[in-house]
């Protein structure tokens, strides 16, 4: 059982690893962290070729790493194929017959793949890539459900030096377009669809669409997942071919070929302030050993664990925690197609029983969605198999946290908030689960070898408690390479406010004890009356009320306080809104932080606008609020009619 104090000083909860999970985790003390951190940092080449040198390399490099800001190479003159260490190893290594990839489909079909399996897989459709002409440093574009396939397809260009680039299967035709042209990719990688709650994503037809305006794809590569008349799919000759038909005319081996650390190894698209989406560019070598390490130490990966990521390949997180570093460390995952809540919320627990999950990775905003289902669905589970949780993506609400702890956890699993970002590529701040005592709503103290600080506008690093940007003063091998062709927007966006150091774009402080409280983008951060206040602190706050499930919280210009908050509010299922209700929130918000922080308006909403990962679209509710429409993209929202019911709403 994890154990917890009361911190007589600040009233939150601590809460300490078990003795049970830190005998057996690879970092069991804080002085075991604090004295490998040190070594880290002051020697980061020596800490991080330690680990580099766990993974398969073809050739030794000479130089640990060689850096002239912005631009860092890790592991110079070294050769590698990124998938001889998260495949080919293990059919050498006793783990050839284990289980890699345990998949099931949202309708609920499973299909379990070995280590050997997925090697013939992978080598099969290197094959295949070949046969189209595809060569090392080519664009590849993956557009595919949660499948198998589409690890393979990662894999398998890797394997053969291309570049790969995920996008997401709820975006829709016009964001493919877009990414196509930013890099000029010549073949892409699809299925005829997917099933999302119960319909089919018609994943191919999206496809043929897009490449009514995109005309330099050369190959079509069609993976049959549904095979019916809910997906049907027209095949262009000469340009589209079905993955099957193709592996059945190549040749199931493959040898893996070294290529260079710095060699490419993905471009993946995200936001930035601007309208137009940041490739963020990995290569091989310090990717891997970032991504590795990280599953290593955080998800202190063992032999005999069942992890899960409840991500989507579409995103960073998929890439480094569910195809690179679990792969990496050998272990057996389980891989869902489908929506948490199909045919009920109760499906994710279903599966942790079902597959005996021991350590499981989501996202608070799944977490909020399950405590507004009601803890049934939970409860009538078992998920004593779990052992370790985390989270990702957002700063963890203490509601949500405390609720993931003992309604999942059983109050007996370490839970690590793990803060990263696409451009990190891998996890920078989080607890180890064996030794860092943890307080909801911290990601706590930096992993191994990154030196993050708080600074101020002036460069200074912050006090505690305080304030300011976060940033990381020394390069670490899973960063972003650049902005793929656009090298100055790569300066300007994360290396021009402070010289040679990298600015996340992020909002924190650090208690005292040295954790680090995440208050979100800054370009999330309001200036009430001077005050500087997350939007995260407010809506922790609305969503730590007992009738709130969901809250989103935006500036608006004030005439006397320089902004004002208004908040958008989702009450749990059942219970009825009111001016009352609005009043006593306000209130509870003031009790919570302060009278500083209470909102000038709320509005009930039975959903939030988010995309289809999830995310809230902060920029529509801005925009909404400022000037009672939306004007920008919203192709990548779940739900248009959100908007409009709010939009009327606030017409009223
Ligand atoms: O604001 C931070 C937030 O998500 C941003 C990165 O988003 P993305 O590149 O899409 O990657 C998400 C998955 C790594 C960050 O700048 N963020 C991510 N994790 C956390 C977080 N904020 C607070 N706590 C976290 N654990």
């Amino acid at each position: 059982m994890s154990h917890s104090l009361k911190n007589p000083s600040s009233g939150e909860n601590i809460f300490k690893p078990a003795k049970e999970f830190s005998k057996n985790a690879r970092i069991k003390s804080m002085a075991q962290y604090q004295r490998m951190y040190q070594e880290s940092i002051e020697k980061p080449g020596i800490f991080w070729a330690k680990e580099a040198r766990e993974l398969t390399w073809q050739k030794k490099w000479t130089k640990a790493l060689k850096w002239k800001a912005p631009y860092a190479k890790w592991f110079v003159g070294g050769k590698l194929n990124v998938c001889e260490s998260c495949v080919d190893q293990h059919l050498s290594n006793g783990r050839a017959n284990k289980a890699a990839i345990i998949w099931e489909g949202e309708p609920g079909e499973s299909r379990t793949l070995t280590y050997r399996q997925l090697h013939r897989e992978v080598c099969t459709f290197a094959n295949i890539l070949l046969a189209q002409g595809i060569q090392a440093k080519d664009r590849v574009m993956i557009y595919m459900p949660m499948t198998p396939e589409a690890v393979i397809a990662m894999l398998a260009c890797a394997r053969i030096g291309a570049v790969h680039s995920v996008i997401f299967g709820g975006f829709s035709a016009e964001s493919i377009v877009d990414r196509l042209e930013d890099c000029e990719a010549k073949a892409i990688i699809t299925s005829d669809g997917g099933y999302r709650r119960g319909k089919v994503v018609p994943l191919k037809k999206n496809v043929d669409d897009a490449l009514k305006k995109y005309k330099k794809i050369e190959s079509v590569i069609v993976h049959q997942r549904i095979g019916s008349e809910e997906a049907p799919v027209k095949m262009k000759r000469g340009r589209d071919f079905w993955w099957h038909e193709q592996a059945a005319q190549v040749s199931s081996k493959h040898e893996a070929k070294a290529f260079d650390s710095e060699h490419p190894l993905f471009i993946l698209y995200t936001s930035g302030s601007t309208g137009k989406p940041k490739g963020i560019l990995h290569t091989a070598g310090g990717y891997l050993t970032g991504t590795y390490a990280t599953c290593k130490y955080i998800f202190d990966m063992q032999d005999d664990d069942v992890y899960w990521c409840t991500a989507d390949v579409g995103w960073i997180t998929g890439h480094s925690y569910i195809t690179y570093g679990p792969l990496a460390n050998g272990v057996t995952q389980v891989m869902y197609e489908g929506a948490p809540n199909f045919p009920d919320f109760g499906r994710f627990w279903d599966l942790v029983e079902k597959y005996q999950v021991s350590i499981f990775y989501t996202a608070p905003t799944a977490i909020r969605a399950f405590i507004k289902a009601g803890d049934h669905f939970p409860e009538s589970r078992d998920l004593s198999s779990l052992r370790l949780l985390g989270t990702v993506g957002e700063p963890i609400n203490p509601e949500a946290w405390r609720w993931y702890h003992s309604k999942i956890g059983g109050e007996r699993c370490p839970i690590v908030d793990t803060w990263w970002q696409t451009e990190t590529g891998a996890i920078m701040i989080s607890p180890l689960p064996g030794c860092t005592p943890t307080t909801p709503g911290t990601a706590t103290l930096p992993f191994f070898g990154v030196d993050a600080a708080i600074l101020d506008e002036t460069g200074q690093e912050v006090g505690p408690n305080e304030g300011g940007k976060l940033v990381i003063r020394k390069p670490w091998p899973s960063m972003l390479r650049t902005i793929y062709g656009d090298k100055k927007r790569y300066r300007n966006t994360y290396w021009d406010d402070y010289p040679g150091i990298y600015t996340a774009g992020d909002g924190a402080r650090r208690d005292k004890k040295g954790n680090f409280w995440i208050t979100g983008r800054l370009d999330d951060v309001l200036n009430v009356s001077g005050h500087r206040l997350g939007t995260a602190e407010v809506e922790s706050a609305l969503v730590a009320h007992k009738v709130v499930a969901e809250s989103a919280v935006v500036g608006r210009p004030h005439e006397i306080k320089g902004q004002g908050i208004v908040a958008f509010v989702t009450v749990k299922s059942g219970i009825e809104t009111s001016d009352t209700m609005a009043k006593e929130l306000r209130e509870h918000v003031g009790h919570i932080i302060g009278a500083i922080a209470k909102p000038d308006e709320i509005y009930f909403t039975p959903a939030l606008p988010k995309t289809r990962s999830g995310k809230i679209m902060r920029r529509l509710l801005k925009e909404l609020v400022a000037s009672g429409t939306v004007s920008g993209n919203i192709t990548t929202l779940e739900d248009h009619k959100v908007i409009s019911d709010l939009q009327e709403q606030l017409r009223k």
